[in-house]
């Protein structure tokens, strides 16, 4: 049974001070992303509820880009200067987790991003029913690559062995039962056991797994908790396998809001945010992909090629394929796209359109106003009812500074107009198709700014 959030039974450690070499690049191996969102944050997903605030982050690698990304986590980071190895990483952690006065604790690797809450409490209840003052977790691959190798002598377990240091000629045959980096220590058990740990190994790095043989030998209860080949628990190490880790999210994240009454096409083309909020009824037709804070309306429905990030679409409003947006707010019954493209700070009212390739930025469309081709509305506000011509561009900036372009409601401005800002267009005022307005159109004025047209007999 898992323990209760207020007192909780285990003080966590998540080892993420490694570089993730095998990566091949400059982000620290958690801050690899899945669904947009650092890996390690799914981790602190499926602790937060065992763990509450004892929760310590051996960091190190990146430790400055991993506070920048968790402000709120910073007070639980112990910093491994030098990363000598997971076995150092833990005895950094020690001191902190000493303050922790829960009786367990629970280490778990950070690049094990899909490990589910419910895994944890299971091996936390197991290791607490068997007594145990050691229990992990192992998993039985066909392909054990580079994990290391569960040791058993008649069941029980012996010892775990790194990939580097696995000789068959020593060990016997490959077990092919690995461990998955996820330990329960009882904390008054493995406390001696900590400064024997020793680098002889191929690595030359202090390895946590070496606890397991040194409690073996001390006679203490080690337990190997074999979950078969649950994907969820790999560790992620090449980029393949981050693209394997963030396939497996994908899928729980998008049944989860099928089974919330939430209509998804091609399901599997879908990609969607662990923060991201869909009132069942909304509609999706993959591919797309809708991250961040997004959140969408009952009845409301997007198109395949869409991407939005920290955008709300309001009830029963609609995006046609291929639109992209960031940090928007499209009220309820507006029509967008296709191929809009909507900037941070695009807002649009209640019933409001835009059509194919309009791009908004800064800019407020007021109730069932429209701009329906071809436009940049960029530092705008514009109201309610107002027809934007097909062509028409704000002209926010002088090279120097952005300026504001302001549109009454009910007005229109014809086709390819360009407003230069600062410049405002009143209520119910027109504006000729081909001005280039640049001063003010007074209420129920026409302007219009552009050369007469004169026709001129041909030379021949
Ligand atoms: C580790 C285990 C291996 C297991 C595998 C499961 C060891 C020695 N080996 O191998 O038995 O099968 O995980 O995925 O533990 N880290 C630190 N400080 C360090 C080194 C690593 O904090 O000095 C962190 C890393 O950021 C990472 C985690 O510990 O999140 C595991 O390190 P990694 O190098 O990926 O270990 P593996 O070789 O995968
Ligand atoms: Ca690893």
């Amino acid at each position: 049974m898992p323990p209760s959030p207020s007192s909780p039974a285990a003080a966590a450690v998540i080892l993420a001070a490694g570089k993730g070499t095998r990566m091949h690049s400059a982000t620290p191996k958690v801050l690899q992303r899945i669904l947009e969102e650092p890996l390690l944050r799914y981790v602190y997903d499926a602790l937060d509820g065992l763990c509450g605030d004892m929760m310590f982050t051996v960091v190190g690698h990146g430790a400055e880009a991993l506070a920048e990304a968790f402000p709120a986590r910073q007070s639980g980071f112990v910093l491994q200067a030098e990363q000598l190895g997971t076995g150092h990483a833990l005895q950094c952690a020690w001191p902190a987790v000493q303050k922790a006065e829960a009786p367990y604790l629970l280490v778990v690797n950070g690049d094990t991003p899909l490990v589910r809450p419910d895994v944890l409490a299971e091996l936390l209840a197991e290791a607490a029913a068997k007594d145990a003052d050691l229990a992990f977790l192992t998993l039985t691959l066909e392909e054990p690559g580079a994990f290391g190798r569960v040791l058993r002598d008649k069941g029980e377990v012996t010892a775990i062995v790194e990939a580097k240091d696995f000789d068959p000629a020593r060990y016997g045959p490959d077990p092919r039962e690995i461990n998955a980096g996820i330990y329960c220590l009882r904390r008054a058990a493995v406390e001696p056991l900590l400064p024997l740990l020793e680098c002889a190994n191929k690595s030359g790095e202090y390895y946590i797994t070496d606890l397991i043989g040194l409690a073996v030998e001390r006679k203490l209860t080690v337990l190997g908790l074999n979950m078969g080949n649950d994907p969820d628990l790999l560790g992620i190490n090449t980029p393949a396998e981050l693209s394997q880790a963030e396939e497996g999210m994908r899928g729980r994240i998008v049944s989860a809001h099928q089974k919330a009454g939430v209509l998804i096409r091609a399901a599997r083309s879908v990609r969607i945010g662990p923060d991201v909020r869909i009132a069942p009824g909304a509609e999706i037709t993959g591919p797309c992909e809708l991250y961040g804070s997004t959140r969408l309306e009952q009845g409301s429905r997007v198109d395949s090629h869409c991407r939005l990030e920290d955008t709300a679409v309001g009830s029963g409003a609609r995006l046609r394929s291929f639109c992209h947006a960031e940090k928007a707010d499209i009220g309820p019954l507006c029509t967008v796209g296709p191929y809009a493209r909507l900037r941070p700070g695009a807002i649009l009212e209640e019933g409001a359109h835009i059509g194919n390739f309009v791009e908004m930025k800064k800019a407020r469309l007021g109730k069932g106003a429209k701009a329906g081709h071809l436009s940049y509305l960029g530092d705008a506000d514009i109201g309610a009812g107002a027809n934007i011509g097909a062509g028409t561009i704000t002209c926010n900036y002088d090279g120097k500074a952005k300026h504001q372009t302001t549109i009454g409601k009910e007005a229109f401005i014809g086709s390819n107009t360009a407003l230069i800002a600062p410049v405002s267009v009143g209520d119910r005022a027109i504006v000729g198709a081909g001005s280039a307005i640049s001063k003010n159109v007074p209420e129920d004025h026409l302007g219009i700014a552009r050369a007469p047209q004169r026709e001129i007999p041909r030379k021949r």
